[in-house]
């Protein structure tokens, strides 16, 4: 395993090497009108709809049994020695539509995705949670940079210095191209814990869904937390990079969990930061549900 890579500014955005070493091939992608693209910021349940929309897209069991939902869906900036870079995997994609996973923030997108109006499901996570979420990743997934202890990971999480730039920065962005791009549907884990169906129903609605009532209740119980836990082509168990003995994939799927991580002080001081960096959106979280 090479030792674990560093930082560094990339237009603007943190960014370590393994999502910008193919950046000329992932500028010039060429997206298809129908192909859909998944946009997250890291930790914010990217995993969880990408296997909704494959299921409501392509529900044939041998796919979802013996693909894992990473070459499904592929990452779009990824570029790791001795696999596909993820331009290729979705270049080499044979399904109509393509769907398509990506962490990049808004300007950096490939320009051919809103040239060709393509659909965008874009899925945010609170802050706090995500914060959590992203640090226990980043102790497990040796692809990551090290995130240090609790306390030094959320001040660098509040600067902005994590992989993929600042959550800030990344969630209110995508929210404002929503209001020029009719076809971004954007939406919260949060609604999905609280009631996973209605979160599917509307992206059904958003999408152009025919599933019938009895096939999308199916989909809600395949996607279960507990269920997608014990799924090997769902839960990450076939990538050799992330030690699930330090910490799993799926990990709790939970609203709520940062307050088993923040003390009563880091609560009080993101608090006061967020209300200063996110005082000129609309934007609104739920951190309980
Ligand atoms: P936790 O670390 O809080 O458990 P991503 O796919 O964007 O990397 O997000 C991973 C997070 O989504 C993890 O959060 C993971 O447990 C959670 N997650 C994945 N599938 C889920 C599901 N079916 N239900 C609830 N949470 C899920």
């Amino acid at each position: 395993m090479p030792p674990r890579p560093n930082l560094f500014d990339f237009h603007g955005v943190s960014m370590i090497h393994y999502f910008t070493d193919n950046w000329e091939n992932i500028q010039n992608f060429k997206a298809r009108p129908d192909d859909v693209l998944i946009a997250t910021y890291p930790k914010a349940g990217t995993t969880w709809v990408s296997y909704i929309l494959d299921l409501l897209y392509f529900s044939q069991p041998d796919r979802q049994k013996s693909t894992p939902i990473h070459e499904r869906v592929p990452f779009l900036e990824i570029c790791i020695p001795n696999f596909s870079s993820g331009t290729d995997l979705a270049d080499s994609l044979h399904t109509s539509p393509r769907l398509i996973k990506t962490h990049l923030p808004v300007q950096l997108v490939p320009k051919s995705f809103w040239e060709q109006k393509c659909r965008v499901v874009y899925v945010a996570r609170n802050a706090k949670d995500n914060a959590v979420s992203y640090f226990h990743f980043d102790r497990m997934n040796l692809a990551q940079p090290e995130p240090g202890d609790w306390n030094s990971f959320l001040q660098r999480f509040m600067d902005g210095k994590m992989v993929f730039g600042s959550w800030y920065d990344h969630v209110t962005g995508w929210w404002e191209r929503k209001q020029s791009h009719p076809k971004l549907h954007y939406m919260f884990f949060e609604d999905m814990v609280e009631d996973t169906g209605r979160e599917i129903d509307k992206l059904c609605s958003f999408l152009g869904s025919t599933s019938t009532g009895e096939e999308k209740e199916k989909i809600r119980h395949l996607v279960q937390f507990d269920n997608m836990k014990k799924d090997d082509m769902a839960n990450y168990s076939t990538v050799k990079v992330m030690d699930f003995k330090i910490s799993p994939f799926m990990r709790k799927g939970k609203v709520g969990d940062w307050k088993n991580h923040f003390t009563i002080t880091q609560n009080e001081q993101f608090d006061e930061d967020y209300k200063k960096k996110m005082k000129n959106t609309t934007l609104q979280f739920r951190t309980e549900v």
